[in-house]
């Protein structure tokens, strides 16, 4: 085990603000090694806008949800990432997981219900103005925290360098806020490095990256 790797990420999500249904979704996805990757979509959210509801914040942490629970859309498309017939599997399946979840939680009103449901089927192609943060959001994560699974997709052969280039601008291209954009180039250009092997990702256990992003225990520091 990369002791050093897992320090680097000890506690980056650690926060004072979850609620006990956000806490209880963390739970729920806890070994999903998209975790991190959620964890970090919320975080940007609230960084964006600080003020962001209940129902944007807690969409933003289990958008993705479906691609833990086997027998969805793979998670590299056959043809292109930005195709609706993928989008629109992935969005809908996430979003029947997430409601029948939380139709299981104690109390949760039917008016967050449905608006989390919404904001999930729209977190790739956005809509209004907190829909497009959400799906801003989402592309900031995935420079942020996925990076390393570029990596591994185009050093493995699994996918060709110019669909995972493809993949990375898209997410940078469908973003609409400007405050977000502001946000988004550094961190693109930090991600495409990644993924051409120019920066430490590189060096890294990649089994143990994977490891970590879907640990609670490390991400939250517990
Ligand atoms: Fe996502």
């Amino acid at each position: 085990m990369d002791q050093s790797l897992e320090s680097r990420f000890r506690g980056r999500f650690k926060d004072p603000d979850f609620t006990n249904l956000e806490l209880a979704a963390i739970d729920w996805l806890d070994g999903f090694y998209q975790l991190e990757h959620l964890l970090s979509t919320r975080a940007w959210t609230v960084r964006l806008v600080p003020t962001a509801s209940a129902e944007l914040k807690f969409a933003a942490l289990v958008h993705d949800a479906e691609r833990f629970f086997p027998g969805g859309p793979s998670g590299t498309p056959d043809t292109t990432f930005d195709d609706p017939d993928y989008l629109f599997a992935h969005s809908i399946r996430s979003a029947d997981i997430v409601e029948d979840w939380l139709r299981k939680q104690p109390s949760v009103p039917e008016a967050f219900i449905r608006r989390v449901r919404q904001l999930v089927l729209r977190h790739e192609i956005g809509g209004n103005t907190e829909e497009d943060i959400l799906q801003a959001a989402d592309s900031l994560s995935w420079f942020d925290t996925l990076d390393w699974l570029a990596y591994e997709w185009a050093s493995s052969g699994k996918l060709s360098h110019g669909k995972v280039c493809d993949k990375l601008d898209w997410m940078l291209t469908r973003i609409r806020p400007t405050v977000a954009m502001e946000n988004a180039l550094d961190i693109y250009r930090e991600a495409i490095a990644s993924l051409e092997g120019r920066n430490d990702v590189a060096q890294m256990d990649l089994a143990e990256r994977r490891r970590i992003a879907g640990s609670k225990r490390i991400l939250l520091g517990l």
